[in-house]
């Protein structure tokens, strides 16, 4: 049976600003859905306006799976299995320039809740809602008979599964175990630990801007990393030409990630710090060192509402340091990857973080195509990466 839900009035003026997810405050049920959590949204007076999926704990409780009035699926499971075909599909023209890429991208594909993210023949998937999790058995063999993938692992442990009700557990799928997958971008080998690594491995987002810092490091000069994980950036910054990388991050396992990278590559003038960037920033700054290209990518300072202000200083603080350590003409990329610094606010705070200084601001980098960004919702739009030059200015330190 397919659920039926009604939406309020204030519900409807959000829902026709396109926004994919509806607010359990906003609805009236109508009608229980079934174990299939599928349901059917209706406007005020009955009227249907879109397919969604239902999630019985998450205050957000409906997530649009098609907009209009049409009959919907004839076959929930084929229907999904076709979106999981049309997602594969669009990444092929990918296959150019890496291996290594986001296949199924949540919303942004259609399939509220689901990610799945390929490393050459291993594939990691989350599955964020009770709805898509009950689609495994239907996802997964699709998977397979479209890549033949050695493994597929899930990576359920993301700590938003438990609004949602779901256990926080790491599952094999399909195939054996794989502790380790190489794959390559843009000539340059990664490793991945599909098990531990960060996020699902590797941050697949940040491909459009690991290319620019290669582009940038072609003039030579010394370049400083700061949050380098597995060093995504600075064996870019290696390769494009620069004289030496300073990698920094405050886990070890990363560092040593990276190294084993740097070797598959054979980069030299590599050099790896274990520290914290904050305090790091603040020594190099007393040593009076100077850099000729920053990237600084930290992880999500806010991961709600709450956190914004913290986040703010804390952001500002680390862009204040990196331009001060600047020589002048020097360049800084630097990112914000949580959703609640919005792209107005992280900017803002960066023309704080310059102030006393003339900087230039050179745009922002979008994620690349594989990594969705939809209009009309903004929570897409999560990765923030600009890059500024700095003129001139005081550097103090
Ligand atoms: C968003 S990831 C960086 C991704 C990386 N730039 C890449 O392209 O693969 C953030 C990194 O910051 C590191 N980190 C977290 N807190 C840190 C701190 N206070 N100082 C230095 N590194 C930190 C994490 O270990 C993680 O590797």
């Amino acid at each position: 049976m397919v659920g039926v839900y009604r939406l309020s009035k204030k519900g409807l003026r959000w829902f026709q600003k396109g926004h994919p997810w509806i607010f359990r405050d906003d609805l009236e049920e109508i009608e229980a859905p079934d174990r299939d959590l599928l349901a059917r949204l209706v406007d005020p007076s009955g009227k249907p306006l879109a397919w969604a999926s239902y999630s019985p704990h998450s205050k957000i409780t409906l997530r649009i799976l098609e907009r209009g009035p049409g009959d919907g699926p004839a076959e929930l499971r084929s229907w999904i299995a076709e979106r999981v075909r049309q997602a594969v599909e669009a990444r092929r023209p990918l296959a150019r320039e890496t291996n290594g890429c986001r296949l199924v991208s949540s919303e942004g594909d259609a399939l509220p809740g689901l990610i799945v993210d390929r490393f050459a023949d291993v594939l990691v998937v989350q599955f964020m809602t009770p709805f898509i999790q009950g689609l495994a058995t239907t996802i997964v063999p699709t998977l397979v008979e479209l890549l033949e993938p050695r493994m597929i692992l899930a990576r359920n442990n993301a700590k938003v599964r438990r609004l949602e009700g779901l256990p926080l557990e790491i599952t094999l799928l399909h195939g054996t175990r794989v502790e380790k997958v190489w794959f390559e971008e843009n000539g340059l080998s990664f490793p991945v630990d599909p098990f531990l690594g960060q996020k699902t491995g590797f941050f697949l987002d940040q491909r459009p801007a690991r290319g620019r810092v290669r582009a940038l490091a072609s003039a030579g000069g010394e370049i400083l990393d700061l949050c380098t994980y597995s060093g995504g950036f600075a064996l870019n910054a290696a390769k494009g030409g620069a004289e030496s990388v300073l990698a920094v991050d405050v886990s070890k396992s990363s560092l040593d990630l990276l190294e084993e990278a740097r070797l598959a590559n054979e980069l030299s003038g590599v050099e790896r710090v274990e520290a914290n960037a904050f305090s790091f920033l603040k020594d190099l700054l007393e040593e009076g060192r100077r850099f000729d290209g920053i990237i600084l990518d930290p992880p999500a300072f806010a991961r709600s509402k709450r956190e914004v202000e913290g986040a703010k200083r804390g952001y500002t603080k680390l862009n204040r340091r990196c331009l001060q350590l600047l020589r002048p003409g020097g360049w800084l990329l630097t990112c914000s990857c949580s959703y609640h610094a919005t792209p107005s606010l992280f900017r803002n705070l960066l023309g704080e973080a310059a102030r006393g200084m003339r900087v230039q601001d050179l745009g922002r980098i979008p994620p690349p195509e594989d990594h969705r960004v939809l209009l009309g919702f903004p929570e897409s739009d999560y990765l923030k990466v600009h890059l500024l030059k700095k003129l001139d200015g005081a550097q103090p330190g």
